[in-house]
């Protein structure tokens, strides 16, 4: 029986791609470059600090990850820096998100983000993108001092549901983090939106949608 459902938050229930396209005449035709380097490196960034043991708030990776793409990208404007890092807690929603998170809540299972973002980050961006209200409980890796998919992060939920794995359905739009998660023992829903090919890795999603709209159709089957 499912109890909770975790949700990924940036890429899953947050668009990150918003913050880049409302920067689009000064990016011009490196909207997409810019968008896909930065998320890119911010997530390189998040491994290889946890294998180095050197964690830093996600906030940091972020702003470094988009020095990074900036300089690569020939566009050093400190004006844009600062406004894409001031966009990045206020992100789009997609369009569905909102009725999907609603959907659970109407099966009487709990609700929760488990994500790499800063607590900080994550309660501006939710409470921006309407989405606050919905949820049972916020949880950011920042206590376990690691990033995912180390599976301590994933154990985070269960310790604050007081839930098994097993008991866990866990909602990712990243085929990796779908496969961490599933490696723990979660359940795993891939919301495959860019249409990518199965990650490689040692655990599989069980079921792949192509965005939240199956979620609930999902659960009912588990
Ligand atoms: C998160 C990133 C991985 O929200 O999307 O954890």
């Amino acid at each position: 029986m499912i109890r909770l459902v975790a949700f990924d938050a940036y890429g899953t229930l947050l668009d990150f791609t918003s913050a880049t396209a409302r920067c689009a005449a000064e990016l011009g035709d490196k909207v997409s470059t810019v968008s896909d380097l930065w998320r890119r490196k911010q997530l390189e960034y998040t491994w290889l600090r946890s294998l180095m043991g050197r964690h830093a708030s996600f906030r940091q990776v972020t702003l470094e990850a988009l020095e990074f793409t900036l300089d690569a990208t020939g566009l050093q404007d400190p004006d844009l820096k600062s406004r894409l890092m001031a966009l990045y807690d206020r992100l789009d929603p997609f369009p569905e998100a909102a009725a999907a998170v609603q959907a659970v809540r109407d099966l009487g299972i709990s609700t929760a983000i488990l994500s790499n973002g800063d607590p900080d980050m994550l309660s501006a961006g939710l409470e921006s993108a309407g989405l606050d209200g919905l949820l049972d409980g916020v949880l950011s890796v920042q206590v376990a001092g690691l990033y995912k998919p180390h599976p301590d992060v994933y154990r985070l939920a269960c310790d604050h549901f007081g839930v098994e794995p097993a008991e866990v359905a866990f909602v990712s739009s990243n085929g990796w983090d779908a496969g961490g998660a599933a490696a723990f023992g979660f359940h795993v829903a891939w919301v495959n939106r860019a249409g990518a090919p199965p990650e490689r890795l040692p655990a599989r999603p069980e079921i792949e949608l192509k965005d939240l709209g199956g979620l609930a159709g999902w659960l009912g089957s588990l």
